[in-house]
């Protein structure tokens, strides 16, 4: 019989593109969401059952009968919170198999409170006695798709990562690699991490420049400080811990930290991750000026 694997995040970047990774695959789909209006375009695809991460109460339901869980937190300071909801309600219903969303650099002393987070919920699940697999994925590309607004208006986006090199995947990738991971037998990865990356450590100039090749027209990344970042982040109505986040994350970039890239993609799907050309080319149509 197949099996059943509970998608959270399910509404998102990561697990839409899990969702779309799982297509035609021998498993039964069913999707954890806290509004179940938000999920009409899945209800072909998975059986829908409504749940809060932050609410212990509302998950036995909807792990109930669940073979492998998909356990993906939004970044909060509640996330280790949501994560240990979910692997108890896991524990709980007899789940057998945990695929855990994780980030790059997770550990105790990471320089930024995402990875110093995740790695709570990290070493939870190792411990939890469930069998489980943790994915650590690169900054996603997909994260420039916020700029589109930018870049169609004025040719130009702004980040604050100066020349910094940033080792990143596109999040096709992560969803095909989180499915080739559920896909195999239980045992296959229990008690493995994968660091997963694009195929090459880039800088904003080098992806202005692949924007620019695929969109026929000039872009350009133009540096501005941590301020000026923050500020525009707060004026699009960006949380406060967010923004602070992700400006972690910024000074960790521009001091080197993000400037790798790993076989792990390849070694997961026998081919080699896409590259920022790929994902330009695939997503022109998002950066065009509007007509
Ligand atoms: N962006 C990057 O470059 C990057 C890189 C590496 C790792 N990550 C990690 O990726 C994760 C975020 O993934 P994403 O970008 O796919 O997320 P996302 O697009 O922000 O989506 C978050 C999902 O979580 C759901 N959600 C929020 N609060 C919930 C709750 N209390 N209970 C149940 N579901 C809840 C949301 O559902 P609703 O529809 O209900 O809002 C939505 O489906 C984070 O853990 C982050 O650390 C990000």
């Amino acid at each position: 019989m197949s099996r059943t694997v509970l998608i959270t995040g399910a509404t998102g970047t990561v697990s839409t593109a899990l969702i779309d990774a799982l297509e035609g695959a021998d498993v039964r789909l069913r999707v954890l969401v806290r509004d179940a209006s938000r999920a009409d375009g899945l209800r072909d695809r998975a059986e829908v059952v409504v749940g809060d991460l932050g609410d212990p109460r509302s998950l036995a339901p909807a792990f109930e009968g669940v073979q492998d869980l998909w356990l993906l937190t939004p970044n909060s300071p509640r996330a280790p919170e949501n994560s240990m909801n979910a692997v108890w309600a896991a524990r709980q219903a007899g789940v057998e198999r945990v695929v855990r969303l994780s980030v790059i650099g997770a550990a105790h002393d990471a320089p930024n409170r995402s990875g110093r987070l995740h790695a709570l919920s990290d070493q939870e699940l190792e411990r939890s006695g469930l069998r489980w697999t943790i994915l650590r994925p690169h900054w996603f590309m997909q994260n420039l798709l916020n700029e589109t607004g930018d870049i169609a208006a004025t040719g130009t986006f702004s980040l604050n990562v100066a020349s910094s090199r940033v080792g990143m995947i596109d999040v096709r990738d992560i969803a095909e690699c989180a499915a080739r991971v559920l896909l195999d037998a239980p045992d296959r990865h229990h008690g493995r991490t994968y660091t997963l990356t694009g195929p090459r450590s880039l800088t904003f100039d080098e992806v202005a420049a692949e924007l620019g090749r695929v969109l026929g027209r000039p872009v350009a990344y133009l540096p501005v400080s941590d301020e000026a970042k923050h500020k525009t982040l707060l004026g699009h109505g960006v949380p406060e811990w967010i923004a602070d986040m992700l400006e972690e994350y910024a000074r960790a970039y521009v001091s080197g930290w993000g400037d790798f890239t790993t076989d792990a993609v390849a070694g997961l799907l026998g081919r080699p991750p896409r590259d920022v050309a790929d994902f330009a080319r695939d997503h022109a149509a998002r950066f065009a000026p509007a007509v």
